[in-house]
């Protein structure tokens, strides 16, 4: 993880993982972040590193809850995996009580946020994965709410900035 100015480069995959643990180790319970990049940006690559972080048991594969929506790990925390790329109509959200899990005390982490809008109204933090030099990836930490915020400062004064 190269620290920059623009945010981190990530040179492979295990540097995007390394991130993600790196941040799940500072994460409150409580905690929701919207990963945001397009299609193959590493969301889930970061969600694997995220639940490295958080204690899940190496053997709960973390992958695309395509199907799923939703996949609750257990950590420290509990660790919801959702994935909103699939979502058909937005009454799923509240089929599924999602915005019950968001509201419980475990980690959540939601690829595709963009698919509930409102979602960005609440705090949280985000994680924004896109394409850096060299095939890699550049991430990018940004919080709303002071609790993301110092989850921010903390991930900065741990990693650069
Ligand atoms: N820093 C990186 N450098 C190069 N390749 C990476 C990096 N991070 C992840 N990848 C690779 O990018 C590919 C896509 O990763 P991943 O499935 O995590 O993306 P995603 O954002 O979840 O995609 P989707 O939008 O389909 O859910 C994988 O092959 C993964 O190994
Ligand atoms: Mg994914």
């Amino acid at each position: 993880m190269i620290g920059a100015t623009e945010g981190w480069l990530l040179t492979d995959a295990e540097a995007t993982r390394a991130a993600g643990a790196a941040l799940g180790r500072l994460v409150p319970a409580g905690l929701v972040l919207l990963a945001e990049g397009d299609l193959g940006a590493g969301k889930t690559t970061f969600a694997q590193g995220l639940a490295r972080g958080l204690g899940v048991p190496p053997e709960h594969y973390v992958n695309s809850p395509t199907f799923a929506i939703l996949q609750t790990h257990p950590g420290r925390v509990p660790f919801h995996h959702i994935d909103l790329y699939r979502l058909g109509d937005p009454d799923e959200i509240w089929a599924l009580g999602l915005d019950d899990v968001l509201e419980g005390d475990g980690v959540s982490f939601v690829e595709w946020p963009e698919r509930w809008p409102e979602l960005a109204e609440g705090p949280h933090l985000r994680v924004h994965l896109a394409d850096g030099p060299g095939g890699g990836r550049r991430l990018e930490i940004t919080a709303q709410g002071a609790v993301a915020e110092g989850v921010r400062q903390a991930f900065i004064a741990a990693h650069g900035s």
